[in-house]
């Protein structure tokens, strides 16, 4: 029997969710299926999703159809928008009842909307909810940020429909508020970089291989599997495989080179330079789709260098081995810049962040899920105290035995004038843990000789000057 309130709306729902974008709407047709009962409310009219349990025309309407302590998720996009529903929605809550935010907030202003909705006594949740709507529908990686009783909560309900793997649920309490949206945030620094990397590898295969768009795609699905097995390459994989219903050419060819971007990667590529993590291709991959804009001038139409005249080109087979070395480096190489993001806000700020434990909720239901994160999360398991994950021998060797093929595709990369900003610098910050000084004697020298900044000795202590002009 369903015991109805005032307005003759069903009470007694577990959760209600507000915002029913592709992600809500999903979330809310996942909890559906898992025996939940969802109130759901959106600005828009959503009298036509009838899958939900309780579809309210109202706040107050929504507030009612909830049992107290009640659980409301907003599910909308990053922005004021968020800051305007927080102030519609304290009036109706009572202390006890829990607000989550489950968008892609940025994680200051979270920091700010936890301690005004935790000084009104209402619990607050960030919730980096990533998988995009396919995640939301059928299993998406959660990270939680906020006390344990109030992500215990949530858990209770989305920790049921999150993705799973080998048992464990990807979905994981990461530390205090704003630490949920904190490793989303990171997770998308990721994301961009792999995003970047694969996109250059397709740009090799076409400018250096001369692959038709056909054979690329056989090659992305050949590395479906396996070390190199990743969702993104499976979607390329996909992607370069459709055609445009329109022309019936491949739909790779009809869509515009001009990427955007709603800023969760610039937010990590700017957080790592705050935090002094290093994260050059983070911070290039970024930089790339700020470059791809349509109204970048184009200062020549050779193309880049082209082909070398008289080169003994190097074999198919070759090239094609030394670029799935170099993609694999270069991706490992976007993980370990983005734990070493994690690590740096977590000395900083004071959040116990489980790397391994973030690893293994990454390893389902994200957009960064791969078989590297399984030997990623190993290692963390294997040594929590792991300061970079370039010390981790089992990632350690991968990097070590392809670093020659690696450096073989930067040299054709190079030659052939193909722009790859993602591929390259991650090679250079691998090349900063395998080399000797970086050159910063001659730096602190030049800030001696024109600042007077002092530089320290190699052969004794302290801090020591030198009149340059003193010849
Ligand atoms: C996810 C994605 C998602 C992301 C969008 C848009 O984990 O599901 O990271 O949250 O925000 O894909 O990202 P950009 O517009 O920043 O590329």
């Amino acid at each position: 029997m369903t015991i109805r309130g005032r307005s003759g709306l069903p009470k007694h729902s577990d959760i209600g969710i507000i915002g029913f974008g592709a992600m809500g709407r999903n979330l809310a047709l996942n909890l559906t299926e898992h025996g939940f009962r969802v109130a759901g409310y959106d600005h828009a009219d959503i009298s036509g999703l009838s899958e939900m349990s309780v579809l309210c025309r109202s706040l107050p309407e929504l507030i009612e159809s909830l049992d107290t302590p009640r659980t409301l998720l907003m599910m909308i996009p990053s922005g004021p928008e968020v800051d305007r529903l927080i102030d519609d929605l304290l009036p109706f809550l009572e202390r006890g009842d829990l607000l989550a935010d489950g968008g892609n907030s940025f994680f200051r202003d979270t920091e700010r909307r936890a301690g005004r909705v935790g000084d009104a006594g209402v619990e607050w949740v960030d919730l980096g909810i990533s998988g995009g709507w396919h995640g939301a529908r059928h299993g998406p990686s959660i990270s939680a940020g906020g006390s344990r009783s109030g992500c215990a909560r949530v858990e209770a309900v989305l920790g049921a429909v999150s993705a799973s793997v080998d048992g464990e649920r990807c979905f994981a309490r990461v530390g205090p508020s704003p630490g949920g949206h904190f490793v989303k945030m990171a997770h998308n620094g990721i994301e961009y970089a792999a995003m970047q990397i694969i996109a250059e590898a397709y740009l090799i295969m076409d400018r250096l291989c001369g692959l038709s768009i056909s054979e690329i795609q056989a090659v992305f699905a050949s590395w479906s599997d396996g070390e190199m097995g990743s969702y993104l390459i499976q979607i390329t994989a996909d992607i370069l495989s459709k055609r445009d219903s329109e022309t019936g050419k491949p739909i790779i060819e009809v869509i515009l080179g001009s990427a955007r971007q709603t800023g969760t990667g610039r937010w990590a590529a700017v957080a790592a330079l705050e935090l002094g993590a290093p994260a050059p291709t983070l911070a290039e991959a970024v930089h790339a789709r700020f470059l791809s804009e349509a109204d970048r001038p184009q200062v020549s139409q050779a193309g880049g260098a082209g082909k070398p005249a008289g080169e003994n080109a190097a074999s198919q087979s070759e090239n094609l081995a030394r670029l799935k070395g170099a993609v694999l480096c270069s991706t490992l190489c976007a993980y370990i810049q983005g734990f070493s993001l994690l690590a740096k806000a977590g000395k900083k700020y004071g959040w116990d962040f489980d790397q391994g434990r973030i690893a293994g909720i990454w390893r389902g239901g994200c957009i960064v899920r791969s078989s590297l994160l399984g030997i990623i999360s190993d290692s963390f398991r294997a040594n929590p105290s792991l300061e970079n994950l370039l010390l981790a021998p089992q990632l350690a060797g991968q990097l070590e035995s392809r670093e020659s093929p690696w450096r073989h595709m930067a040299r054709e990369i190079a030659r052939f004038g193909i722009p790859a900003p993602a591929i390259m610098s991650a090679l250079a910050y691998y090349s900063a843990f395998v080399s000797g000084s970086l050159g910063g004697e001659l730096l602190q020298a030049q800030r001696d000789y024109f600042g007077s900044h002092g530089y320290q000795r190699v052969d004794r202590q302290g801090t020591f000057k030198t009149d340059w002009l003193n010849k």
